[in-house]
């Protein structure tokens, strides 16, 4: 398979050209011939002119590459080495959403022939893949797993608006459903990550241990959170607190905050999910999941006091939320927490004003039901800095108290500015 690829007898097909699967498509047609297969048109529009639709990469990272972008099955069939990087959402219930993964496979199905690689790259709790999608593959395909395709799981771990840590330079888990088909499989990958990769002994133990990273950050996110809230009540400030116990050698820097996007606080849903199915109810996980998410109405309810200790009539008061999108300096706006503190702050009647230099208003409307105000139009009874975009983290006392009425509030939900103002109002996680 690696030689054939390498010599451009066969092709290798990216399904799902997102934040994961663009990079590692355009990484692989610097040395194999690639088929960059997606459902929506628009963006395939934009990558052929050379435009990632997340905004992630520069034009110069689709210079010189073997790649065709296409919706069509017939272009889809011309591979052998199949990639599956579409989303793994959960719905409204909080539950793993398969449909955009049992319908990629379902595409996959329709096209493979004997002798080819399947490999997922999706985030799914242990044992998805196989019991998910390969039946899905063999049925369509009419095809036996392991005696006529191969299968195999590898985790992404790239990390969107962090230019440090690439899918050349991260350590890669792969795994397969045979010695061999591993073998191939890590070969294959090592061409394009420099760093190599780390062989995993199963399926489910690569599965496993993607949906663990980001289980763990979300445990640890949400202590830091809950004794935010208890320091919070103490009166004394958590990022001094977590300033000071992290001059211990073995003390590790997590601190409270947000979180949203797709990764950190789905994921465990996902591990939520499947030990539900062997009839163990994670306590831990699950109360991490229940700090994180109620953040957003916290942050919200701890502004609306202290406009009321301000006199302020609620109806009147004027808020404006800096950043929605679900981390600093990305335009992703997927499972954003900062709606959530605008939701609360509306059911207080208080009028909120939110901008964003990152994301896009129309998606933020369509998702939300938020317009963004194109600039902040004071004077606002208060400021939330939800999202340290790089825009923001140089603003003075002096530019927010311009912002503010007199004796207005800052809330600074990652606490960066806390040595920075000596004399506004002033209240952080
Ligand atoms: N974004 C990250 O930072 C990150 C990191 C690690 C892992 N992951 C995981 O990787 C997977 C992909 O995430 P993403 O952020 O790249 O998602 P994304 O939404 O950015 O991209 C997914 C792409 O898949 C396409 N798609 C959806 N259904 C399809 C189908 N049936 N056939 C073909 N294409 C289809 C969409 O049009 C979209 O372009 C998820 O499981 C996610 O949890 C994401």
């Amino acid at each position: 398979m690696y030689n054939q690829l390498v010599s451009k007898d066969i092709k290798l097909a990216v399904v799902g050209l997102g934040y994961v699967g663009l990079p590692l498509a355009l990484e692989f047609a610097r040395h194999f011939s690639v088929i960059g297969y997606d459902i929506k048109e628009k963006n395939l529009t934009m990558l052929r002119n050379a435009v990632d639709p997340s905004g992630e990469l520069k034009a110069d990272s689709f210079k010189n590459r073997d790649i065709l972008y296409t919706s069509k099955l017939s272009d889809l069939e011309t591979a052998n080495f199949f990639i599956v990087a579409v989303p793994t959402p959960i719905d409204k219930y909080n539950k793993p959403d398969l449909h955009p993964l049992l319908s990629a496979t379902t595409a996959v199905a329709k096209v493979l022939h004997k002798g080819d690689y399947v490999i997922y790259e999706s985030t799914v709790y242990p044992g998805c893949t196989t019991e998910e999608c390969v039946p899905i593959l063999e049925k369509l395909s009419g095809l036996k797993y392991i005696e006529d395709f191969k299968v195999g799981y590898s985790p992404e771990r790239i990390n969107p608006g962090d230019a440090e840590h690439s899918l050349q330079n991260t350590v890669k888990i792969v795994s397969a459903c045979d010695d061999a088909s591993l073998d191939e499989v890590a070969r294959i990958y090592e061409t394009v990550v420099a760093a190599g990769v780390h062989r995993a002994p199963d399926i489910r133990v690569a599965e496993a241990a993607k949906i663990i990273e980001n289980t763990q950050r979300d445990v640890n996110i949400a202590l830091m959170n809950e004794l935010s809230i208890i320091f919070n009540r103490l009166g004394i400030n958590t990022y001094d607190v977590i300033k000071a116990a992290g001059t211990k050698w073995n003390f590790v820097q997590y601190t409270p905050g947000l979180v949203g996007g797709h990764c950190i606080g789905v994921d465990p849903y996902y591990m939520v999910h499947k030990a539900a199915e062997l009839k163990y109810h994670p306590q831990m996980i699950a109360s991490g999941r229940f700090v994180n998410d109620s953040m957003g109405g916290y942050i919200a309810k701890q502004t609306v006091k202290r406009l009321l200790a301000n006199d302020m009539p609620m109806e009147k008061a004027r808020v404006l939320i800096m950043g929605i999108t679900y981390k600093e300096n990305v335009s992703d706006i997927r499972n954003s927490k900062v709606a959530d503190i605008v939701a609360e702050l509306l059911s207080y009647r208080v009028l909120v004003d939110v901008v964003d230099p990152n994301a896009d208003p129309l998606a933020v409307e369509e998702e939300y039901n938020i317009t963004l105000t194109p600039a902040p139009t004071p004077k606002y009874h208060a400021v939330i800095i939800a999202v340290p975009h790089r825009e923001y983290l140089t603003l003075t006392e002096p530019d927010l108290e311009k912002m503010l009425v007199p004796n207005g509030l800052v809330v600074d939900i990652r606490g960066l500015f806390r040595t920075k103002i000596k004399h506004l109002q002033y209240w952080s996680l």
